[in-house]
């Protein structure tokens, strides 16, 4: 059955006044068992012929937006100068601005990120229509927050709030630079993880489908945020067990069986949270040409060594020189490897995910490595007996050995390095 416009657009005013309002955003923050009370009625394909602005707004995908004009975000970037660039995808450039608390009615100051769409590239309105159609809707501490957008001739652009760290592509793979603490990467684990566990737990779930590094953003606290609906989906309704799509996500974070198929079901981005948990732990890019064979996937290489606990030292980041939970770091190999599955059943759902990711929180940055010896001191005489990871038994003091130089440590004779 097709729809004609007017008809379609009223059913979908309607459903809006009839679902129930959005809880406040910090009353969902955390929950992630059915956290989602807001009942989504219609689905991306029934508002895929949105074309114009007047047809967003005037229906329930524009009621919690901000409508831009081109000229307004031309302001607020500098002419969208290379200045402001910070970040591009396949969608186009994404430009740092500030709104000031005159710009709209309701904004308040505040810097911001504007994605515009590369008009040369290969996505266009149906992405830009995704991203309004999902983050208008959804709201939820682990997601970026949509401001508004802009719809005029062919410009299509988008307006998030800034999250001032970045991707996480960027903060975990950047050279010279301070690593990231191993408490900070199981913090943006569980973060990404409730993400996710909120969009498939709802009552309509939504497949992300591009779960990776670069679509994870970070504020300032390195809380993290799923941005980048562009590919998302709506899941599996009824009896129907797994949505069919064209093949579209990236390589080496997308699941086995979606690539085979086209068959997509929550189980894909439970698939690229185990390729992300990986780079997490070991610091390495899924897939990097620069590796040599097999060695290029780093599911491929990790999944031998996933296996082998006595191999956990192979895998750890070895820019962490051994600060790492030894205890914590086995769990997430664990659970990084029921998420790669090679099938999708015996993969966790993401409420598990998040449960086991909870337990490994709050562990100290604890040096696992070689430890020497050092005679106590009696400024030693009041250090904290707890902290087993200082204290060998019989009361002597054992402590961080001083940094080794990367050269030294395990893992160095790896190809990544
Ligand atoms: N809200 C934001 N705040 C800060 N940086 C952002 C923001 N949105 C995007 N970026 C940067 O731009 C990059 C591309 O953004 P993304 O939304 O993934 O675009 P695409 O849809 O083109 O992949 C991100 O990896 C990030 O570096
Ligand atoms: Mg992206």
């Amino acid at each position: 059955m097709t729809l004609k416009k007017g008809k379609l657009k009223s059913l979908i005013f309607s459903c809006f006044k009839a679902a129930e309002t959005p809880p406040p955003e910090n009353d969902s923050s955390e929950k992630v068992s059915r956290p989602f009370s807001f009942r989504r009625i219609v689905s991306l394909s029934d508002v895929s012929d949105l074309s114009s602005v007047d047809d967003i707004s005037s229906s329930f995908l524009g009621s919690n937006l901000h409508v831009f004009t081109y000229a307004e975000l031309s302001l607020i970037t500098h002419n969208f100068s290379w200045n402001n660039f910070i970040g591009q995808g396949g969608f186009g450039p994404v430009y740092k601005g500030f709104v000031d608390d005159k710009l709209k009615p309701g904004l308040k100051a505040q810097p911001v990120a504007v994605k515009a769409l590369d008009l040369d590239g290969l996505q266009g309105h149906q992405e830009w229509l995704a991203e309004i159609f999902f983050l208008g809707q959804l709201r939820h501490r682990h997601l970026v927050k949509l401001i508004g957008y802009c719809c005029e001739e062919e410009n299509r652009l988008l307006v998030y709030e800034y999250m001032a760290r970045g991707s996480l592509e960027s903060q975990l793979f950047r050279k010279y630079s301070v690593p990231l603490p191993w408490s900070t990467r199981m913090k943006i684990a569980l973060g990404a993880a409730k993400g996710l566990a909120f969009l498939h737990e709802g009552d309509k779930p939504v497949i992300f489908r591009d779960f990776k590094t670069s679509n994870i953003l970070l504020d300032p606290d390195y809380t993290a945020k799923l941005s980048d609906f562009g590919l998302a989906k709506d899941g599996p309704e009824g009896e129907d067990t797994h949505v069919t799509t064209r093949i579209m996500g990236t390589q080496g974070y997308a699941a086995p069986e979606y690539i085979m198929t086209g068959h997509l079901t929550t189980m894909s981005d439970v698939y690229s949270f185990g390729v992300v948990l990986l780079e997490l732990l070991t610091g390495k890019r899924s897939m990097d040409s620069s590796r040599s064979g097999r060695v290029q996937c780093l599911v491929e290489w990790a999944r031998p060594l996933l296996k082998d606990p006595r191999k956990l030292c192979k895998l750890v980041d070895p820019k962490l020189e051994g600060q790492y939970s030894m205890s914590g770091a086995q769990k997430v190999a664990a659970l990084a490897s029921q998420c790669l599955s090679h099938y999708p059943k015996p993969r966790p759902n993401m409420v598990d995910v998040v449960k086991t990711l909870e337990s490994l929180q709050g562990f100290d940055d604890v040096f696992s490595g070689p430890l020497v010896y050092i005679a106590p001191d009696e400024k030693d005489s009041g250090v904290d007996n707890k902290k087993e990871n200082r204290r060998g038994r019989g009361g002597r003091c054992w402590r961080h050995r001083s940094k080794l130089p990367l050269s030294s440590v395990a893992n160095s004779d790896y190809p990544w390095y």
